[in-house]
C-alpha cells in the first residue's frame, strides 16, 4: 500500500473487531452477508465508518483526516488543503460565499458551471460577467483573454472577486498567470474552478496549475482526473486574502456532517499514487497521446483539436490528455459518433456536443485503450466514406443574456407557467442548461430571447439533454411572473 494515511488507519481499526453500537447501519456491512449481495459484501464496507474514536472529523480535523489534507496540501504546493466529499460543486459554493456579502459583485466566466450559478443564488451575489472568445469553426468556447479580465474589473471596481473555469471542458486555458497578476493588481481575489485540472501537476507538458499561477482558491475534482472515488474533490488555497475561518464556515455549511470516509481515503489514496508514481504514469499516458494524435492524423476527415489553436481565441495552452475529435467531414455528428463508439465498440466517451466527441484520458488508462479508440474510429471512416457529406451547423451560442433581476431575487419570485415556444422577452425563473457539458444558456433572471428558443430547439432536436427546467421536455418554461 501507498503512503496513504486514512486507508492505513481504517484497516487497523477494521482488525480490533469492534461491536457496533453506532452507525452506519449496515454495521461494518453484516446485513449484505446475510443477503448474500457478494458485491456489497465486501472488504471495502469495513472502511464505511463514521466519527468515532480514532476516526478523526472532517469538519474539525485533528488526527488522521488532517493530516492527510495536510500531506496534500505539501504535494500540490499550497497552505492549506481542504477535502471535498460533495464534489467540486460545494467547494465551488462555499468559494464564492467566503469571499463576498449578499448584494456584492463577482466577476463571472459565463461558460462556468451550474454550481458557480447556484453560489451566486444560495448567497445572494450579483454576477457580472464576461464571455471567453468562441471558435465559430469549431462550435466550441475557447479561453478568456486578460484583457477582458480587467476590463470587467476597471468597470466594476467595486467587485470582491473573480471566477473562471480553468481549463474548459474541451480541455482549453486561458492564460491565467496573466489573469491572476491583473487580479491581485487591482487587490482582488481569485478563484478558480479547476475541476478539469487536478493532474496539471504531473507534467511540465501539461498546462500551469492555477496554483502555481498565483490564484487564491482553487477547487479541483480529484475524482475526474486522478484517480478519487466519484464525488471526491479538493479545496486549495494560499495566501491571505481569503478568510480561512469564513471559508471552513462555508464548508462545514455546505458539507454532509456525515462525510464518506470511503470518499477521504480515496482522496488520501489519490494523492498517494500521484506522487510515488504520477510523473511516471503521466509521462507514459502523454506518449501514448502522442502515439494516438500521430495516426489520427493519416485518417482522412478526421480532425483533432490540436495545438494549432494556441495563441488564437485567448487560448494560452492546451491540456493533452482531453482529446476531442470531430468528424463532421465525414457527415458524423458528436453525437452521433458518441452512439457509434458505445453500441458498436464498447467505448465510452466522456461527453459529445453536436461537433464534437470528448474523452477523458487519465493515469488510469491503458495503452490498450487508444489502440481500440484508433481501430474503432477507423472502421466508422471506412463505412461512413461512401456516404460523405459535410453538414451544416448553426453557430454556437454563446452571448450573455440580458440581466433583469439577479439569479436569486428569481429564484425566489413568483413564477407562470407557459410555452417554452412563445417565451421570447419574459424573464427566465429557471435554468436551461445543455447536458453535458452543463454550462447555463439561460440563467433564473434572464431575459429569453428568440434566437435562444431556436437554438435550444435545435439542441433538442440534435438529441442534446437540456436539464435544469421543471418540464424535462422543456415545452413549458416557468417565467417570473
Ligand atoms: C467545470 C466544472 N466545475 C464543477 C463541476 C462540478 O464538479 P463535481 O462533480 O466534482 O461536483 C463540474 C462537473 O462536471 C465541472 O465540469
Amino acid at each position: 500500500m501507498n503512503d496513504s494515511i486514512i486507508f492505513k488507519k481504517l484497516t487497523k481499526l477494521s482488525q480490533d473487531h469492534i461491536v457496533s453500537f453506532h452507525v452506519p447501519g449496515h454495521k461494518n456491512g453484516n446485513i449484505y452477508k446475510k443477503y448474500k449481495n457478494h458485491y456489497l459484501n465486501n472488504e471495502l464496507l469495513c472502511f464505511d465508518v463514521t466519527e468515532i474514536q480514532g476516526t478523526d472529523n472532517l469538519h474539525a480535523p485533528v488526527g488522521m483526516i488532517k493530516n492527510a489534507q495536510d500531506r496534500a496540501a505539501k504535494f500540490f504546493k499550497v497552505e492549506h488543503t481542504f477535502f471535498l466529499i460533495n464534489g467540486t460543486t460545494a467547494g465551488n459554493i462555499s468559494a464564492l460565499m467566503a469571499v463576498a456579502n449578499p448584494n456584492e459583485k463577482i466577476i463571472v466566466q459565463r461558460d462556468c458551471h451550474k454550481s458557480i450559478m447556484n453560489g451566486l443564488i444560495l448567497g445572494g451575489l450579483i454576477p457580472v460577467y464576461i464571455t471567453p472568445e468562441v471558435s465559430m469553426k469549431n462550435n466550441i468556447p475557447m479561453g478568456l483573454k486578460p484583457e477582458s479580465v480587467e476590463e470587467a474589473i476597471l468597470k466594476n471596481p467595486d467587485a470582491k472577486a473573480v471566477v473562471l473555469t480553468y481549463p474548459n471542458y474541451y480541455g482549453i486555458c486561458s492564460d491565467v498567470e496573466k489573469i491572476a497578476n491583473i487580479v491581485h493588481k487591482y487587490e482582488k481575489i481569485l478563484i478558480i474552478d479547476e475541476a478539469h485540472g487536478s493532474h496539471f501537476i504531473l507534467s511540465e507538458d501539461l498546462p500551469i496549475t492555477s496554483i502555481e499561477a498565483g490564484a487564491d482558491i482553487v477547487i479541483q475534482s480529484t475524482h475526474k482526473t486522478l484517480s478519487s472515488f466519484t464525488q471526491s474533490s479538493m479545496l486549495h488555497m494560499n495566501g491571505n486574502r481569503v478568510d480561512i475561518d469564513r471559508l471552513r464556515f462555508m464548508l462545514t455549511m455546505h458539507q454532509s456532517s456525515s462525510p464518506s470516509y470511503l470518499l477521504m481515503a480515496s482522496l488520501d489514496e489519490a494523492r498517494a499514487i500521484a506522487q510515488k508514481d504520477g510523473k511516471q504514469l503521466m509521462k507514459n499516458l502523454l506518449e501514448h497521446i502522442d502515439d494516438f494524435h500521430e495516426k489520427i492524423s493519416y485518417i482522412e476527415g478526421v480532425k483533432i483539436i490540436n495545438k494549432r489553436f494556441i495563441g488564437k481565441y485567448g487560448v494560452h495552452d492546451m491540456d493533452k490528455t482531453r482529446l476531442v475529435i470531430d468528424m463532421t467531414d465525414l457527415g458524423i455528428r458528436g453525437i452521433q459518433l458518441e452512439e457509434l463508439l458505445r453500441k458498436n465498440h464498447h467505448i465510452q466517451m466522456e461527453m459529445s456536443d453536436i461537433n464534437n466527441i470528448v474523452a477523458v484520458c487519465t493515469i488510469g488508462n491503458a495503452g490498450n485503450d487508444f489502440k481500440k479508440l484508433l481501430i474503432a474510429l477507423k472502421d466508422i471512416q471506412r463505412e461512413n466514406k461512401k456516404s460523405y457529406k459535410k453538414i451544416a451547423m448553426p453557430p454556437f451560442l454563446y452571448t450573455t443574456p440580458k440581466m433583469n433581476i439577479t439569479p436569486r431575487e428569481a429564484v425566489f419570485r413568483k413564477k407562470i407557467e407557459i410555452d417554452f415556444e412563445k417565451s421570447a422577452g419574459k424573464i427566465s425563473g429557471e435554468y436551461i442548461v445543455p447536458y453535458p457539458p452543463g454550462m447555463p444558456i439561460l440563467c433564473p433572471g434572464e431575459e429569453i430571447t428568440e434566437e435562444m428558443i431556436v437554438y435550444i430547439k435545435y439542441l433538442k432536436a440534435m438529441g442534446i439533454n437540456i436539464i435544469g427546467s421543471h418540464d424535462s421536455r422543456l415545452k413549458k418554461i416557468n417565467v417570473i411572473k
